[in-house]
């Protein structure tokens, strides 16, 4: 981070130097202005992400410089180092947008707190957008829901990334009971009919949180008989979910509806989970068909072959034949630590660390993270850019 001080006050500008200097990583300074001389002047060495303006003196002045520096600068943000006494100044330095405000004498442990804060402030805005990834059952009884609540576990507490699954089954849907034992606030359908409201505060209200960095949306136990759950409603969930997770997971169920295509149109992946049958393949097919009517790049699909067994006639050379697209993952066939973790609302990774499942998931939790993502994290989303689609 590189910072810019203004003050008439030495004591003041080595003070703010040295807790710049002090911090890891350094801030550093590239410009310190003796006081509020006209901007166009002196050589500066980078354009600041903080300003340190000393608002001492007459107030109107320090407005008018304020004005002119933060105009100057608009992607900075600035640390007002103020007199106590002066709420007019404190408003006006509110409206043009300052939101941190150290006194005099001034303080290093404040000022630092408040540079953490920025700091913090900063990196949020930064975030990548979330990566959605949907988690499709090719027929029932594949283990998409185990997968999809097992993943997304996985990725939060062994990737550290702050995850959100979310349950698309319109009716019954279970992800939930897969990793815990709570009941949620609030479902799909209930945060679907305040949809009017939404904001990062009431998505949050409603999910399950497993973990501070894991949160679930649950879907209702019984149907939607009203319809409360729109495609469009649901996209402005998962648009307002990518601001603030690194990873949605979807557990999109086997059912193609309106809100299912929605969702997994805006997905970055899509991982279709399979086992080793005929009916598999047959489905698995239609499903890898149906994409590619819809435009779906092939690399953005991602198969898993679920409760893989080496002993099986059916190997994953057949099945790959079978499909015409490569098995990106194999998941082990492991019924009791499966069935352990369903029955305790457990994630397998708390469960059974050592086990071969949790391998399994450690391996596809590493192939969604160092997946190459650009920094302005729209890489993926050209990627997934349709094929263009024929119009004759
Ligand atoms: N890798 C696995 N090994 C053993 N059993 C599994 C595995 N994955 C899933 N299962 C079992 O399959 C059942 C169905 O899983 P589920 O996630 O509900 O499938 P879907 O959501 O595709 O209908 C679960 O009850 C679970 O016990
Ligand atoms: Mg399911």
């Amino acid at each position: 981070m590189n910072a810019l001080i203004v003050s008439a006050d030495n004591d003041a500008r080595s003070a703010v130097q040295r807790v710049c200097g002090a911090r890891t990583p350094p801030i550093t300074v590239v410009r310190e202005m003796p006081g509020m001389l006209s901007l166009g002047a002196g050589v500066t060495l980078g354009k600041p992400d903080l300003i340190f303006f000393d608002a001492r003196g007459s107030v109107d002045r320090a407005l008018e410089e304020l004005t002119r520096v933060s105009a100057k600068y608009p992607k900075a943000m600035v640390v007002l180092l103020a007199p106590m006494q002066s709420p007019d100044l404190l408003i006006a330095a509110m409206r043009i947008g300052v939101r941190e405000v150290v006194s005099f004498p001034l303080d290093l442990v404040e000022l630092n707190a408040a540079i953490d804060r920025l700091d913090a402030k900063a990196r949020e805005a930064d975030r990548e957008e979330g990566k959605l990834v949907s988690i499709v059952s090719s027929k029932g009884g594949s283990g998409a829901t185990f997968l999809a609540a097992n993943l997304s576990y996985a990725l939060s507490a062994v990737a550290r990334k702050k995850t959100l699954l979310v349950d698309l089954n319109l009716q019954f849907g279970d992800a939930a009971l897969f990793i815990s034992d709570e009941k949620p606030a609030m479902t799909m359908a209930d945060l679907c009919a305040q949809i009017g409201r939404l904001d990062e505060h009431l998505l949050r209200s409603a999910l399950i949180h497993v973990t501070p960095d894991f949160g679930v949306l649950a879907a209702s136990p019984n149907a939607d008989p009203d319809d409360r759950v729109r495609p469009d409603h649901v996209a402005a969930i998962l648009a307002l979910a990518r601001q603030h997770y690194d990873f949605i997971l979807l557990d999109a169920g086997r059912q193609v509806n309106a809100v299912t295509i929605r969702a997994m149109d805006a997905s970055d992946l899509i991982m279709p989970v399979l086992q080793q049958s005929l009916p598999f393949i047959r489905n698995g097919q239609r499903m890898l068909d149906m994409y590619a009517t819809l435009g779906y790049r092939k690399d953005n699909i991602r198969q898993i072959l679920n409760r893989h067994d080496d002993a099986n006639p059916i190997t994953r050379a057949d099945m790959e034949r079978g499909l015409g697209h490569r098995i990106a993952h194999l998941m082990p066939n492991n019924f009791e630590v499966a069935n352990e973790s369903i029955n305790q609302g457990e994630p397998v990774l708390r469960l059974a660390r050592g086990s071969n499942l949790s391998k399994g998931l450690i391996d596809i939790v590493r192939s969604l993270t160092e997946s190459p993502v650009s920094h302005s994290g729209s890489i993926i989303r050209r990627l997934f850019a349709r094929n263009p689609v024929p119009t004759h």
